[in-house]
């Protein structure tokens, strides 16, 4: 145990004692006699922030994380003076604050510790920068647990981990390499089955150690800025981070083709070979919604520009892809080049709109086009400016999303790769350097580009990709795990990345499908797009030096197992968009890694290859080569695998056979899974009917849901949905399935088309709304164990 005098010797500095204590409203602020002040606000009885200041003084409070619409406001709030300590009582926890040393501790109601100082805060003066380095250590008790932090390509568990939070562009980046392109500073812990979460809104470089440096300790610190954290308390582990997405934020819903599958490389040009891969896509009858251009579309790396040798009516060209289903997506760099004959290049030297040194040049660097300024996005003039320059590619042009790469942001050729600390950013009036910026800097050039495109598509809805992200970049735009490579490992590191991605409030997230830098095999593809076809944001994307990557230069097996699965994936689009509306709506995150799915399996607790796709959907990927099946961790419950239709008993690991046409795939019983039949895009057919699986359970209610609405646009804001609250029930001679509607949109369909799985009797009777139909009014098929009945039946009963 070091002790404080060896700490203060290494240059921490710890609050002294308690000196004076006050409280405005939601706000208790303790004071102490060395002048560090720890302000407490209540958000709501689970979530509180602890902010610390030295020197008696706080920064202006500023957060580019913070949604203002997340909810606020708690019922109970009672704070006590005792003899060595303070306690402040909400709802839902209870916090402990020493007199003596202003540590804290966060109990449960019962009186168990959630979450307790180490040495709590302590800070170290930085005189080089000014300011302080800021940390804080909390004990961790044996078996505790820790996820999140966003894209780490390491174990899902990160205990005995140190990562580092700094947006890093990390070119076929490895296994474990850290920082990578995005920077969420939020973490949760688990111990004993319950859970917590802390965000650490400093856009700073951070660090968190979990257990590395001590077995017994896990601790997270800056280089600037305050210890500012939020603390959320579960005990359920996806109220941690429904909690956490309520304070970042939310994004709308996107439209539906943007959960389409995407065909990207670097690049696609000219016209006539992008015309080539989609007509192909077409003929082949694999479903597909997107087409990318990558850089070479621009004249020289320009951005806002075409290259009219390659694209000499983009207009036309867009408008002929529209035609055929394909919506186009279109790359947009940072980097402006240095050109004096250059519109945007003008418009924002005249306007000043460029990042600067210290001292006052421009912050110069090479990216694609050359020597380049960058815009500093952080200044509020400038993002309007930027998403004004879409007006000519979204308005006119027709292009539907925009893809921002190498914004952490990335320059080439010197050390670091990025800007160096001085450069100068306006920070929404809070001029500070580079060492604050930097983490914010690519969602802030999201944010504008999405108002842009926003503004010019709308009433439509916009999709925008990034590389970099803070948290609350999830409000604005959607994310790519960035430049992998095509081994075996990555798919590892894919299947990880988006799990940690969902679980850190980001879930439209996906990777490079099949790898970007490199070739994969005809194997390792297959393998990949069985995976990515079940991840929110499904791209196949490549470096194009390595060979092509088009699902078809692998030979006939695997573009079959590919029409296969993305032909599944645009089935289950009804299953996918409510997924996307439950977390749009709530926070709720799009894939569950088993440990947020059931954290009371301890069983579950280290695992990081199965996941469960929605509510209902549990998946599993094949990592191997020549596998013919796997062993993996079935969740406990009961589920039938999607493949054999075979029932099975969770709660241990088994062997599931999986040739390369097929992944390990199961349905929790008692869920009623919704699909449309397979378009080719999103769009192509009216949908006559929806199918509905029901997949029979005895015992215990089962609920499921359908949210369905215009598929684009804003009406659904205004009510303009429709909502279907299905309710399972199971008996050995009956089923019964009620039906609860809300919302105003009326589906273009009359009737479900439902089947029955795993029925375990004959059906001779069914009675819609309590009225008994014959079976062949419903066209009752024996065989297939279908019915077809009106949409909007309430209760609907099958009887043996
Ligand atoms: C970066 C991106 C990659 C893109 C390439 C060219 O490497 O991560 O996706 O294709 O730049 O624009």
């Amino acid at each position: 145990m070091i002790t404080n005098t060896e700490l203060e010797h290494k240059g921490n500095l710890f609050p002294g004692k308690i000196t004076s204590f006050s409280q405005h409203v939601d706000k208790i602020n303790f004071t102490t006699e060395n002048g560090v002040i720890l302000q407490i606000t209540v958000l709501r009885g689970s979530v509180l922030r602890f902010r610390y200041a030295t020197d008696y003084n706080f920064e202006k409070d500023f957060s580019y994380a913070i949604s203002e619409d997340g909810a606020r406001g708690y019922s109970k709030l009672e704070v006590e003076e005792h003899d060595s300590e303070y306690s402040i009582l909400t709802a839902r926890i209870k916090v402990i604050v020493n007199k003596q040393t202003l540590n804290i501790a966060i109990y449960d109601l019962e009186g168990n510790v959630i979450c307790k100082d180490d040495w709590g805060f302590h800070w170290e003066q930085s005189y080089e920068y000014g300011g302080n380095i800021v940390k804080m250590s909390k004990s961790a008790p044996q078996g505790e647990c820790y996820y999140g932090l966003g894209d780490k390509p390491t174990h899902l568990n990160l205990k005995g981990k140190r990562l580092e939070n700094w947006a890093t562009d990390q070119y076929a980046f490895g296994k474990d390499q850290d920082p990578l392109y995005k920077s969420v500073p939020f973490y949760i812990g688990m111990y004993e089955e319950k859970a917590y979460g802390i965000f650490f809104d400093n856009t700073f470089k951070t660090y968190f150690d979990f257990c590395h440096e001590r077995r017994n300790v896990t601790s997270f610190w800056a280089q600037g800025g305050e210890m500012n954290y939020y603390f959320f308390y579960g005990p359920n582990m996806q109220e941690v981070v429904t909690r956490y997405t309520d304070l970042t934020g939310k994004p709308e819903l996107p439209p539906l083709w943007a959960l389409g599958y995407h065909q990207c490389k670097w690049s696609y040009y000219p016209e006539q070979k992008v015309k080539e891969v989609t007509s192909k896509f077409r003929a082949l009858e694999i479903p597909c919604d997107a087409i990318y251009l990558d850089i070479d579309y621009m004249e020289g790396f320009r951005c806002f520009t075409w290259n009219k040798e390659y694209f000499p009516d983009p207009k036309r060209m867009v408008k002929e892809l529209a035609e055929d289903g394909f919506k186009t997506i279109v790359i947009i760099d940072p980097g402006i080049k240095i050109d004096d004959e250059y519109w945007v290049y003008k418009e924002a030297i005249e306007k000043d709109y460029f990042c600067k040194r210290a001292d006052g040049p421009y912050m110069r660097g090479k990216v694609w086009p050359g020597e380049c300024f960058f815009p500093d996005f952080t200044n509020p003039d400038v993002r309007e400016w930027w998403a004004d320059l879409f007006k000519e590619i979204i308005d006119e042009i027709g292009v539907k999303g925009v893809w921002n790469d190498m914004n952490e942001p990335a320059v080439m050729e010197v050390p670091g790769k990025t800007f160096p600390d001085d450069v100068r950013h306006n920070y929404d009036g809070n001029p500070c350097s580079h060492r604050k910026a930097h983490n914010i800097y690519g969602t802030q050039m999201a944010r504008a580009t999405y108002e842009g495109v926003k503004k010019f598509s709308y009433p439509k809805r916009p999709f925008i990709i990034t590389r970099s992200a803070y948290s609350g970049a999830q409000r604005y735009t959607s994310s790519w795990t960035g430049d992998n490579v095509a081994t075996w490992e990555h798919l590892w590191i894919a299947n990880i990345q988006a799990q940690r991605m969902s679980m850190s409030g980001m879930s439209f997230t996906g990777s490079d499908i099949g790898g970007f830098a490199e070739h994969p095999t005809g194997e390792l593809y297959a393998r990949w797009i069985q995976l990515g076809v079940f991840h929110p944001f499904c791209r196949t994307h490549s470096s194009g030096d390595h060979g092509n990557q088009e699902p078809w230069t692998f030979g006939d097996e695997v573009v079959d197992v590919t029409r296969k699965f993305v032909s599944l994936r645009y089935q289950l689009l009804p299953y996918l968009y409510t997924m996307f509306w439950e977390y749009a709506e709530d926070g709720i995150p799009m894939l569950k890694p088993l440990v947020l799915f059931d954290q009371e399996d301890c069983q579950t607790h280290y695992r990081a290859d199965e996941f469960v796709f929605g509510n209902q959907i549990l998946v599993c990927p094949i990592q191997e080569p020549n596998a013919k099946g796997r062993r993996m961790y079935i969740p406990r419950g009961s589920w039938y695998n999607y493949w054999t239709r075979e029932y099975v008993k969770g709660g241990m690991e088994q062997w599931v056979d999986a040739d390369l046409d097929t992944i390990p795939l199961f349905v929790k019983d008692g869920a009623i899974i919704p699909k449309y039949p397979v378009q080719q895009y999103v769009g192509e057919k009216k949908i006559e009917e929806l199918k509905l699986e029901v997949y029979y359970k005895l015992g215990n209610k089962e609920v499921s849901k359908v949210f369905e609405d215009a598929q684009d646009g804003y009406d659904y804001v205004k009510g303009r949905y429709c909502l279907r609250n299905f309710s399972f029930t199971g008996k050995e001679n009956e089923i019964i399935i009620q039906q609860h509607k809300t919302g105003t949109y009326v589906t273009e369909y009359e009737v479900f088309k439902i089947e029955f799985i795993g029925l375990p009797f004959v059906i001779k009777e069914v009675e819609i709304d309590n009225v008994i139909v014959s079976l062949d009014s419903i066209q009752f098929n024996k065989k297939e164990q279908t019915i077809v009945v009106p949409k909007d039946f309430t209760e609907l009963h099958i009887i043996a």
